[in-house]
């Protein structure tokens, strides 16, 4: 991996030169190629999809259906498999109210984890208290991990949802995702999985996963904002009924009935996000250009750096000393998060402070706040050496008082 050369490709840093971006774990910096993508469709065509009946809206529907398809290859699922969604928390939401609203009944247990961030568990919260079914929570170990033998401990006969995070938005820990789920359809459970912080730093196969759902977003992984992915089992996805209704979702509409087209269809409805799914088609090969694997032992190489070296600084708690991706969480003790950030917004370094919308994980912590600096692939070793001159400042400054 050439980063010198992959940096070029980020038009934010000829703005910014010396930007010391390591916030990508709530959105990654966005390529030229995926941004240029998007303006061809604004420039060019800048009409809807499915409905014209004239040449520019067949184009915009090709290159729509064309991301779906690449998006679909990336994730080695089937075309009809890939729902477009606003991010993230949106598909993760309809899997709960379509699915988890049908399917649970009174005493059922759905299980989740202490690791979740609130996307992937407070819908189903929500649907457990409406369904009366029970929400369980994995044992976590001491350094808050998701293990197979603690997984075991709460998975019944009972078990008919296990909602998980691939990664942790806090911890960067890699969930066993896969025996779990082996484990669940065992058992005759299904599995969604929170690939939000997956999906951009490793390769995820959907297929060699057998997960029955899984959900992420574009602005993630160099893709634009405003666009996400439910993937779902055909299967499935056929049996489910939609949660919102109205334009193109529609097949028959008369005064006593209606009908919905087929998945993943029935799922979008209005006017989709035209340009934001062509442009995280473009993502998805910008990535692939790069390597997947490549970009997970980079990242995660610069993040073991950074905990060596923020070990050395008097009063700093690292939190997440074996993360297993380019995550890393950290406190100076007596330094509120946000006080540190002063410092670190200060010298260009760009990290994010507290509870990172997973409070089960902060509390877990005893923390109110933590400190998260999250790497990718354009970042250097300049960059790790940029947090660490910075952390040591603020400890000074801060503990001086
Ligand atoms: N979910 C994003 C994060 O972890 C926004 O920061």
């Amino acid at each position: 991996m050439n980063v010198t050369n992959l940096k070029k490709e980020f038009p934010v840093f000829d703005k910014h030169p010396n930007l010391c971006y390591l916030d990508s774990a709530a959105s990654s910096l966005k390529p030229r190629c995926v941004i240029e993508m998007m303006d061809y469709y604004y420039n060019n065509l800048a009409c809807n999809v499915h409905r014209g009946v004239y040449e520019l809206s067949y184009e915009a529907t090709d290159l729509y259906e064309n991301a779906r398809h690449k998006i679909a290859k990336f994730i080695n699922s089937k075309f009809e498999e890939v729902v477009f969604t606003r991010g993230t928390s949106a598909a993760l939401n309809l899997v709960a109210q379509s699915y988890g609203m049908d399917n649970l009944e009174e005493g059922d247990e759905v299980i989740t984890s202490e690791l979740e961030h609130h996307s992937s568990h407070m819908p189903w919260f929500n649907v457990c208290k409406r369904k009366k079914a029970i929400l369980k929570y994995i044992p976590l170990t001491k350094e808050g991990r998701i293990t197979i033998e603690n997984f075991k401990k709460v998975l019944t006969a009972k078990t008919k949802i296990v909602a998980l995070t691939y990664v942790s938005n806090v911890m960067g820990y890699i969930t066993p995702i896969k025996e779990i789920i082996e484990l669940c359809h065992r058992q005759g459970a299904i599995v969604i999985v929170d690939a939000a912080q997956a999906i951009p730093h490793m390769k995820v196969d959907v297929k060699d996963l057998d997960c029955d759902f899984l959900a992420f977003s574009g602005h993630k992984m160099c893709g634009p904002t405003g666009i996400g992915v439910l993937y779902g089992k055909s299967k499935l996805l056929n049996q489910m009924e939609p949660i919102d209704f109205g334009g193109d979702m529609a097949d028959v509409v008369t005064l006593d009935s209606q009908t919905y087209k087929d998945a993943p269809y029935k799922f979008e409805t209005g006017t989709p996000p035209i340009a934001e799914a062509i442009g995280l088609g473009r993502a998805c090969d910008f990535l692939d250009s790069i390597g997947l694997e490549e970009i997970k032992a980079y990242e995660k190489m610069l993040a073991h750096k950074a905990i060596e070296l923020l070990s050395q600084i008097p009063d700093v708690e690292i939190y997440n000393k074996t993360t297993d991706t380019g995550v890393i969480a950290f406190n100076i003790n007596g330094v509120h998060p946000h006080d540190a950030a002063s410092i670190y917004d200060k010298n260009g370094v760009c990290i994010r402070a507290g509870h990172h919308c997973a409070q089960l994980i902060t509390n877990f912590l005893g923390q109110i706040s933590t400190t998260r600096a999250s790497f990718y692939f354009y970042n250097t070793m300049d960059d790790v050496k940029r947090l660490v001159d910075s952390v040591r400042e603020a400890r000074e400054f801060f503990k001086a008082f």
